[in-house]
């Protein structure tokens, strides 16, 4: 049974204390910090010995794997012997959908995901709540903490490799020679795009920290001769020119003026008869069916306006959007679907208009 589905489950009350509830959510989150399920992996089944592995307090754990045992995460196979259910294991830290590593405390997506206490405020002035949480901007919370950076690039290459797959095989890349990806680190992307297409070459720019990480990838895999990396910002000129230029999930991260704002610098980079494609969330459909699908375009939305004052667009934003920066939709392909990962997502392609 889906997630959505069993939201549809029960009496009206149930239901509705199913919504509310803050303390399945943070009680996962810190399962997730204090690795649980690993540990339950490596022999400690008791909350003692729970307790004992993470420095907790045993009966202060005990009450929080009973709760998590209550909505059905963990089993208890003996009084007292608890274990990870098949939704538990998803909270194992080598599980390939790498739940545990988006709900930890000490990463960047379960950090970010406490300023939904201050959502109010988000709501109030349309602002990002994680700079009035954390005392500066999520982008610089992340260059002035490489850990927490380090983790954000991890979670930005959960399985990209197969979502970056489908996602080039969706366009006609013939005649393309130099593709400049902006705001592209950790720099998987462009990797698969340089190893698919042997006569592409690309630049990768993005802020200084997390190029210089992109930078010692990229040598590692043994592709510096095919791949610039710049440390930049994309609100200034960018430092080279391309016939196509890509901005992968990054408009989502901004709210209109500034997202057209990057949108422009990216068509002056474009040399004559150049062309910018984007990679963004698909845009819910109006199948009552895909219900999921939508779920998971809203719950990113609000993440954008929580995080980072951005949003999530529809076709017919995104159109407006282009034609204010003096772009105009060529093609749009939606929705690309991937193996591996629960949402979908397009490729919109824009060219300059005169
Ligand atoms: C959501 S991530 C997307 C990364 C990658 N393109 C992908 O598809 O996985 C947004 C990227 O924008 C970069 N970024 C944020 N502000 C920037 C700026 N002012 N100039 C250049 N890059 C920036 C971040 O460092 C991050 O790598």
């Amino acid at each position: 049974m889906s997630s959505t589905s069993s939201q549809h489950d029960g009496t009206p009350i149930d239901r509705f204390l199913r919504l509310v509830d803050l303390v399945t959510p943070t009680s996962l989150r810190v399962a997730a910090t204090l690795r649980l399920v690993d540990h339950m992996a490596a022999g400690a089944h008791t909350p003692q010995d729970l307790a004992r592995a993470t420095g907790t307090d045993a009966g202060a754990l005990h009450r929080l794997v009973r709760h998590l045992t209550a909505v059905g995460v963990f089993e208890e196979s003996a009084p007292g012997r608890f274990g990870p259910t098949e939704l538990g294991l998803l909270l194992a830290d080598d599980h390939p959908l790498q739940q545990r590593s988006w709900l930890a405390l000490d990463q960047i997506i379960g950090r970010a995901d406490l300023a939904f206490t201050q959502l109010l405020e988000a709501v109030k002035t349309g602002r990002p709540s994680y700079e009035a949480l954390y005392g500066r901007p999520f982008w610089d919370d992340l260059s002035a903490n490489p850990e927490l950076g380090e983790s954000f690039d991890a979670l930005m290459a959960t399985e990209e490799e197969a979502v970056d797959e489908g996602f080039i095989a969706t366009y006609d890349w013939s005649g393309v020679r130099h593709v400049l990806d902006v705001g592209g680190a950790p720099g998987g992307l462009i990797q698969s795009i340089v190893r698919t297409l042997p006569g592409v070459r690309g630049t990768l720019l993005d802020l200084p920290s997390p190029a210089d990480r992109a930078r010692a990838k990229i040598a590692q895999r043994g592709l510096a001769d095919r791949i610039d990396v710049i440390g930049g910002d994309f609100f200034d000129e960018l430092p080279v020119t391309a016939d196509l230029v890509l901005l992968s999930m990054v408009l989502l991260n901004w709210q209109d003026d500034e997202a057209r704002r990057i949108l422009k610098r990216c068509r002056d980079a474009l040399e004559p008869g150049g062309t910018l494609i984007l990679r963004e969330r698909a845009e819910p459909s109006t199948d009552a069916t895909t219900s999921t699908a939508d779920l998971h375009f809203s719950l990113l939305d609000m993440r954008m306006l929580v995080f980072l004052g951005g949003r999530v667009r529809t076709t017919a934003e995104w159109s407006e959007l282009a034609a204010s920066a003096g772009l105009a939709i060529t093609s749009l392909v939606t929705p690309i679907t991937s193996p591996v990962v629960p949402f979908d997502f397009c490729l919109i392609e824009m060219t300059p208009v005169d």
